[in-house]
């Protein structure tokens, strides 16, 4: 894996030629990021497992899924069987530690989320316990927003554990990531960075995803 991840959200591409939105990035991005919102836990609805295996018949790439819903436990095992890699459920849905054993015993990987107004205190218990921290710098359930800089306290803080224990613990932040704001996430120490908008809005998205990945690499180099 590259120093830095990049994973484009499928929420942003062309829902009717999805399979050729794919196969326009499939050789820069690093993993595709999967919005599912029930509308529930978020005000939207947009996509579940039948589109993952959709996805999964037409690509290798890692399915990252981020499960914006407010019962995740009761669709994990469909994720599994429609071809997904990894599930990031949400922090405020409570369950965690439910949530990742249940995850853990069907060989998925397994992510956790906060939403921008989170603190990072909510997710110090499970930091050692999951694969990948998101952390929302927007409020979920909408693509195309503006990216909320003070979640750079809850990356720092959690760069700061994971750097000082030596965790594996990947570090996501999702939302209004594009090359002027990818910089910022990259300096505050997050390495994965999905961006829908700025990927798929984009006239050549692939090489958004590689100009998104140099900006993430200067930031840091500078
Ligand atoms: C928001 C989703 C994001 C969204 C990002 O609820 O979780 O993944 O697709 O879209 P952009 O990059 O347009 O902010
Ligand atoms: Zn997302």
């Amino acid at each position: 894996m590259p120093a830095f991840q990049i994973a484009p959200s499928i929420l942003a591409a062309d829902f009717a030629a999805l399979g050729a939105s794919v196969a326009l990035v499939e050789h820069d991005a690093d993993m595709l990021h999967v919005d599912v919102m029930d509308g529930h836990f978020v005000p939207n609805l947009s996509l579940g497992p039948p589109v993952v295996a959709a996805l999964r018949s037409c690509t290798e790439l890692y399915l990252d899924c981020h499960l914006m819903m407010t019962n995740p436990g009761e669709y994990l095992d469909a994720f599994k069987r429609a071809g997904a890699n990894s599930c990031t459920v949400h922090v405020e849905v409570g369950d965690t530690a439910a949530l990742v054993e249940h995850a853990r015993a069907l060989g998925l990987k397994i992510g956790l989320a906060l939403n921008p107004d989170a603190t990072y205190d909510m997710v110090a218990p499970w930091i050692d316990q999951v694969d990948l921290l998101l952390c929302m710098t927007v409020f979920p359930g909408f693509g195309g927003q503006s990216f909320i800089a003070s979640v750079m306290d809850t990356v720092a803080a959690a760069r700061a554990e994971i750097d000082r224990r030596g965790l594996p613990t990947v570090i996501q932040v999702d939302g209004g990531i594009d090359v002027s704001t990818v910089p910022i996430a990259a300096a505050a120490g997050a390495t994965n960075f999905v961006a829908g908008t700025a990927v798929f809005g984009a006239s050549d998205p692939a090489g958004a995803v590689r100009a998104i990945r140099q900006a993430a690499a200067s930031a840091v180099a500078a």
